[in-house]
């Protein structure tokens, strides 16, 4: 469970990532949607900041990556100062499709949020058990929803879910722990739910995730609010907003704003 206190289905086990060739399908044809509405964009606590100078080059920043003792909910690794968060198994699978989800993290308004229609080409990226990824190929069908994860048995549940369901524009991708493994320049938002935090190379992800993306494409973050102590998860499971600007600004992506709509996450927009 990720909620305190328990969370026994957390195995600190790496499954070693297969990188499976995905069957390519023909790009999306809608351009990306215009940006969040204003309406929608609360002015973040971080905005008067300067904004750091984007790193786009081909390695991480220097001294980004580090080491520390790992706590029991990390890997011992960090990233500008974070420790990474020991990704969650496929036995969390029911905790991520509990029937309180929908009150807790308010799913329905994150999708509407996200702004999608017929026809764009989407990926939720660490997709788990398929929970957004299912209504994201809804909204955007006859357009191709990609759901990608590093754990098969996920993979295997949100492919058999997408059948049942009758989604053929649903497609599971088995990505690596570097390499989000999806055709360059064809997405048009990608959508992070509470998954980011737990890439243990992160700087790599995102820029495999911004080559992803078509020029002026989108980014959804969602973390649990670190600043917020009285969202119950675990603090390794929670971002603060200037944590999470600066490391995605630092794989190159430029923020747009914070969406506040959502009870206990943050919903950070980026643009590519
Ligand atoms: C807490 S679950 C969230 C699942 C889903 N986004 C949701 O909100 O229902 C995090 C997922 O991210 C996946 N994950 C961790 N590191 C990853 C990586 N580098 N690439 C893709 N998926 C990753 C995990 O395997 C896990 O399924």
């Amino acid at each position: 469970m990720r909620i305190l206190p328990a969370r026994a289905m957390m195995a600190l086990t790496k499954i070693a990532s297969i990188a499976a060739a995905a069957a390519l399908v023909a790009a999306c044809q809608r351009e990306p949607a215009p940006s969040t509405s204003a309406r929608n964009v609360e002015a973040s606590p971080t905005a008067q900041q300067p904004p750091e100078a984007p790193h786009t080059a081909d390695a991480p920043p220097a001294g980004a990556y580090g080491e520390c003792d790992p706590t029991p909910d990390g890997i011992g690794r960090t990233y500008f100062g974070r420790e990474i968060a020991a990704f969650m198994t496929h036995q969390g699978i029911q905790w991520l499709e509990r029937d309180s989800r929908e009150a807790e993290e308010r799913t329905s308004a994150l999708l509407d949020a996200l702004d999608l229609g017929p026809g764009m080409c989407v990926a939720d990226i660490g997709a788990g058990s398929g929970r957004l990824t299912v209504p994201m190929a809804r909204r955007v069908a006859p357009g191709i929803a990609y759901g990608t994860d590093i754990q098969p048995e996920m993979l295997a549940f949100l492919e058999a879910r997408a059948r049942k369901e009758v989604l053929p524009n649903l497609k599971g991708i088995l990505g690596d722990t570097d390499d989000v493994m999806l055709p360059a320049g064809t997405v048009d938002v990608v959508l992070l739910v509470d998954a980011y935090h737990e890439f243990d190379r992160p700087w790599e992800m995102m820029r495999s995730i911004v080559r992803a993306l078509k020029p002026g494409g989108r980014v959804a973050l969602v973390e649990f609010r670190a600043e917020d102590s009285s969202v119950p998860i675990k603090a390794l499971h929670k971002m603060s907003e200037a944590q999470a600007r600066r490391e995605l600004e630092a794989a190159g992506l430029s923020w747009i704003g914070t969406d506040a709509r959502l009870p206990w996450q943050h919903l950070l927009w980026f643009r590519k």
